[in-house]
């Protein structure tokens, strides 16, 4: 029997619920329609509200209790994703997204993950995915050339920052036998988590008006297995002055992991490495490609110069895993927490050949420009100020008054569906964050963001 047909199944016992399924949805019938959904979905995501205009509970309501008895049609997935979904979904292919890290899925990347679910390759050990990890180990190298950092680091994909910063902290603690981790007052709350769920103790250090690490208030690390500096907070994409952090750490003994996970992809154009000096010099880098670099999530880039330590820490493998040593040092999961990884390479492969670093050179500098003429709307609009320095593509500001007209301000905003802003607090103020990193973001949809704000502003 072929798959698709019907008849009897494979071990003659007569057509199976098995076999409706094959024929309920196949690649051929059900392809084409649905890649016209994802290429119609991206051409009309701008007439969408950015911001789901649901209430809690609302989407849930609307489905079924129970799973359908017999075989649907893949047809009624991808009606009820229109009818019963989409308006409960936030955009983050839209072209005004500004909020938290703007992201982009790209053409590329998304034929590629239908290429990799196709595959599914289970990177388990080298065996059971040659390719996909080779290519994973290619892909991190090209990386690494784009982003002109030092040749010859280990490189792997975890899926987030969270999972990355988690195992970098791990192997530190291997590597250093120590149990207390460091950071800014402004990293990512994956520091604090990793250090909670690993039950080491976590010591924030105060940052400086321009929210980057005070080095010399990180007092003595010699009890410090792992510091963490940041090149792009997450509320204002401050850069930590990693080589002063690594002078820190490499006399104390510390480990130094270096969490650059949105802005890492700028790295990409020269003219942004200087906000990257000694990143050279850390243990263990993370830089989300699922952030500003055109790849739908997950896919965060971890790399150590530090592999052994990496693989002391995480290599368990059990007799049934057991493979000739000459393969088991090329399983990737030798070196992170999952031990069944999925071709995530592909999509960053496809992303790395379809643009090139010309074309992830011009998407990076498109947002970083259109930020920029943001700021300087912000700096000379009265009723308007800047609330730090901008780096990159995020430009932290707020409506002169209280926190408490911002906070409404940015709530009519959202309201609206027009575009989506997010906010932070700096300096114990709140304030609002226009993050751009759309690979569709066009001047227009900024000017747009702008006369939403101050239209609200005025109104309330
Ligand atoms: C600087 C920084 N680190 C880590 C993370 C966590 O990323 P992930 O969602 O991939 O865990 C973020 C998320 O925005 C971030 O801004």
């Amino acid at each position: 029997m072929s798959p698709g047909g019907g008849g009897l199944s494979r071990d003659g016992r007569g057509t199976s619920a098995l076999d409706d399924v094959r024929a309920a949805a196949s690649l051929r019938e059900d392809g084409p329609a649905t890649l016209e959904w994802a290429a119609s979905y991206l051409e009309r995501v701008h007439e969408l509200p950015v911001l789901a205009q649901v209430k809690p509970g609302e989407i849930r309501a609307r489905l079924p209790a129970h799973p359908p008895e017999a075989p649907e049609p893949f047809s009624a997935v991808l009606r009820d994703l229109d009818e019963l979904l989409l308006d409960g979904m936030t955009h983050w292919q839209h072209p005004r997204y500004f909020a938290y890290f703007a992201t982009s899925s790209s053409e590329p990347a998304i034929l590629a993950e239908l290429l990799a679910a196709t595959l599914n390759a289970v990177a388990i050990l080298w065996r059971t995915a040659p390719a996909a990890t080779e290519l994973e180990g290619v892909v991190l190298d090209w990386v690494v050339d784009l982003l002109g950092l030092p040749s010859g680091w280990h490189g792997h994909i975890e899926d987030t920052a969270s999972t990355s910063t988690l195992a970098a902290i791990i192997a530190a603690r291997e590597a250093t036998g120590r149990d207390l981790v460091l950071c800014s007052d402004q990293a990512h709350s994956a520091a604090d988590k990793a250090a909670r769920m690993l039950g080491m103790r976590l010591r924030k250090v105060p940052s400086d008006a321009e929210f980057r690490m005070q080095v010399d208030e990180l007092g003595d690390v010699s009890e410090a297995a792992a510091i963490v500096a940041t090149v792009g907070t997450t509320a204002s994409a401050a850069v930590d002055p990693v080589g002063q952090v690594a002078d820190v750490a490499e006399a104390g003994g510390a480990w130094l992991h270096v969490d650059a996970a949105y802005a890492g992809s700028a790295m990409v154009c020269p003219e942004h490495r200087w906000a990257f000096a000694g990143v050279e010099r850390a243990d263990s880098l993370v830089v989300n490609a699922h952030k500003w670099m055109l790849t739908p999530v997950d896919c965060s880039l971890l790399w150590t110069r530090r592999p052994e330590d990496f693989r002391r820490a995480f290599s368990l493998v059990p007799e049934f895993l057991r493979t000739p040593d000459a393969e088991d040092a090329l399983s990737l999961s030798e070196y992170g927490p999952a031990l069944g990884r999925r071709f995530r390479a592909l999509k960053l492969w496809a992303v790395l050949r379809c643009f090139g670093r010309a074309g992830l050179r011009a998407h990076i500098r498109r947002g970083v420009e259109l930020a920029a003429r943001f700021e300087a709307w912000v700096s000379e609009e009265e009723g308007w100020e800047l609330c730090a320095p901008r780096h990159f593509s995020v430009v932290c500001f707020r409506l002169v008054g209280s926190d408490e007209r911002n906070r409404q301000l940015l709530e009519r905003v959202n309201a609206g569906g027009q575009v989506f802003i997010s906010h932070a607090m700096l300096n114990g103020r709140y304030v609002l964050r226009l993050a751009i990193g759309q690979m569709n973001t066009t001047e227009e949809d900024v000017t747009q963001a702008w006369d939403v704000l101050r239209g609200e502003a005025a109104a309330l």
